[in-house]
């Protein structure tokens, strides 16, 4: 809990949410736009954004109802703001929404607090007149968002029960996206995007040269903090704590990874033979590395030199702070993947792992404005790029070595269609047993997903193909 951010006033922070909705709509990320926020503010300001974009669509379909004729992008967006945070509590798909008691004022940044309710709902509406009187840009519409807000108290029930119709209300993603998740997984896209709509915990990813999966828990346990492993190298904390926080993070003890990232560095180096004995260490292309999660994964696992190559210089910079922290080394290049002749020293490489750009559609959890910011014809471009960076890569993987394709998307498009796009046009690229999509799953374990599905992870797709000898 930080005290810094209970001090700052609640018309403060939805001023701050509001600010951020509004760059989200404009077509920045929320990340971006946290940076124009003053510090203190930021972790009360960031929750609320989360929460804002999270039941953004029940609170547009509820605008819509109270306003026919949309007011200002200022007062619209301070009023999508705080009808999300009332209507949840009387939402009908109460079991995807977040605690009734979740606490806006606490600024924890881990946005995982369900504390005892600080603000009522009169406090609410209070605070957005409020919020709407001390700026500018919206003091004109004070009254009018007053108005607005003290209807909704009065007929909530009914204006809620009228949202149910409306798909985008009930699900909270753009139509489009919602048509897509359904063609593509006609079984489980309710439970998608219900997932979508959960907070992720923290993850960890246990750097292994450096302690265990079981030393790290019993050491979080010694310092009351609650956390169960997830797969070979993941903790999940019960509670998530600020990072540099935690036991051993200088130290290099660990990384935040999502535990279905986790899963590409042993699926790339398993069953892939080394070059030799005596012979030289396996060599990886990292082709879109930055901010260096599977670099290190892959260092933390097994002897091999590793490109690290990503287009983004301030990426890679964060990528050698990163690797560094960990105690690992990566020849980091900035370059684009899609011209080797600027970077590749014409040795083939043993694997390539190409963690393509996708329109992380898998990642909605954590990103909560990714669904509002995409638009339906990213996915085509995307896919167009993934397809080329994927066939000028596959020349330079030595015959027998291995190339791991993941993205972190559930768009068939940019996952299955890929792979098999891939396979038809390179008669020399054997797909291996792969996991394919994994679907994003919050702790609730749903009856709709197969066995291996199961866990509290990302949306993801994994495809490892090897090189056939001539
Ligand atoms: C999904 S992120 C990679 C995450 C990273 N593998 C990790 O685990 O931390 C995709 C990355 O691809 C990079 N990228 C996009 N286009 C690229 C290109 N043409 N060549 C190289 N990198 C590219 C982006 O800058 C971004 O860092």
């Amino acid at each position: 809990m930080q005290d810094n951010a209970i001090q700052v006033p609640l018309w403060r922070q939805l001023q701050g949410a509001a600010f951020l909705l509004m760059a989200v709509r404009s077509g920045r990320s929320m990340t971006a736009a946290l940076e124009d926020i003053a510090p203190p503010l930021r972790p009360g300001v960031q929750a609320l954004g989360f929460h804002a974009l999270r039941w953004l669509g029940r609170a547009e379909a509820l605008r819509q109802q109270l306003a026919t004729r949309p007011p200002p992008p200022e007062a619209d967006a301070l009023l999508c703001v705080v009808l999300g945070c009332m209507a949840p509590t009387f939402g009908a798909d109460v079991s995807s929404l977040p605690p009734e008691e979740a606490d806006f004022s606490t600024g924890d940044p881990s946005e995982n607090s369900a504390r005892t309710p600080r603000y009522t709902l009169y406090t609410l509406v209070d605070q957005a007149v409020e919020a709407a009187k001390r700026s500018e840009d919206t003091r004109h519409q004070a009254s009018f968002i007053n108005g607005c807000l003290r209807r909704f108290l009065r007929e909530r029930d009914a204006r809620v029960a009228l949202t149910e119709k409306n798909p985008q209300a009930v699900w909270n993603h753009p139509q489009w996206w919602i048509d897509r998740v359904r063609k593509d997984h006609p079984v489980q896209w309710q439970a998608i995007l219900r997932a979508n709509n959960t907070q992720a915990p923290l993850t960890l990813r246990i750097n292994v040269r450096r302690t265990t999966q079981d030393q790290y828990i019993r050491a979080l346990d010694a310092i009351n903090i609650g956390a169960y492993p997830v797969g070979k190298q993941g903790v999940i904390l019960v509670h998530a704590q600020p990072v540099p926080s935690l036991p051993g993070f200088a130290e290099g003890h660990f990384s935040v990874q999502d535990a279905a990232a986790q899963m590409a560095a042993p699926l790339l180096l398993d069953g892939l033979a080394a070059t030799g004995e005596g012979e030289a260490r396996l060599r990886i292309l990292d082709a879109c590395a930055a901010p260096g999660g599977k670099t290190a994964h892959l260092l933390e696992l097994a002897d091999c030199e590793v490109t690290a190559l990503d287009i983004d210089a301030r990426r890679c910079q964060r990528m050698g702070q990163n690797l560094r922290r960990l105690g690992l080394q990566a020849d980091i290049r900035v370059g684009d993947a899609a011209r080797p002749a600027d970077w590749w020293d014409g040795r083939p490489y043993d694997a390539i792992l190409l963690d393509a750009p996708c329109t992380a559609s898998g990642i909605v959890r954590r990103h909560p404005d990714v669904r509002w910011l995409r638009r339906p014809t990213d996915i085509a471009q995307l896919a167009a790029l993934q397809e080329r960076l994927f066939d000028t890569l596959w020349p330079l993987l030595r015959p027998g070595g291995r190339l791991l394709y993941c993205t972190c998307s559930v768009f068939r498009a940019e996952g299955e269609q890929q792979a098999q796009t891939f396979v038809t046009h390179h008669k020399d690229a054997c797909l291996m047993p792969s996991p394919g999509h994994l679907l994003p799953q919050s702790g609730v374990q749903e009856t709709v997903f197969p066995d291996n599905l199961k866990g509290d992870h990302d949306g993801f797709y994994y495809a490892v193909f090897e090189k056939r000898h001539a």
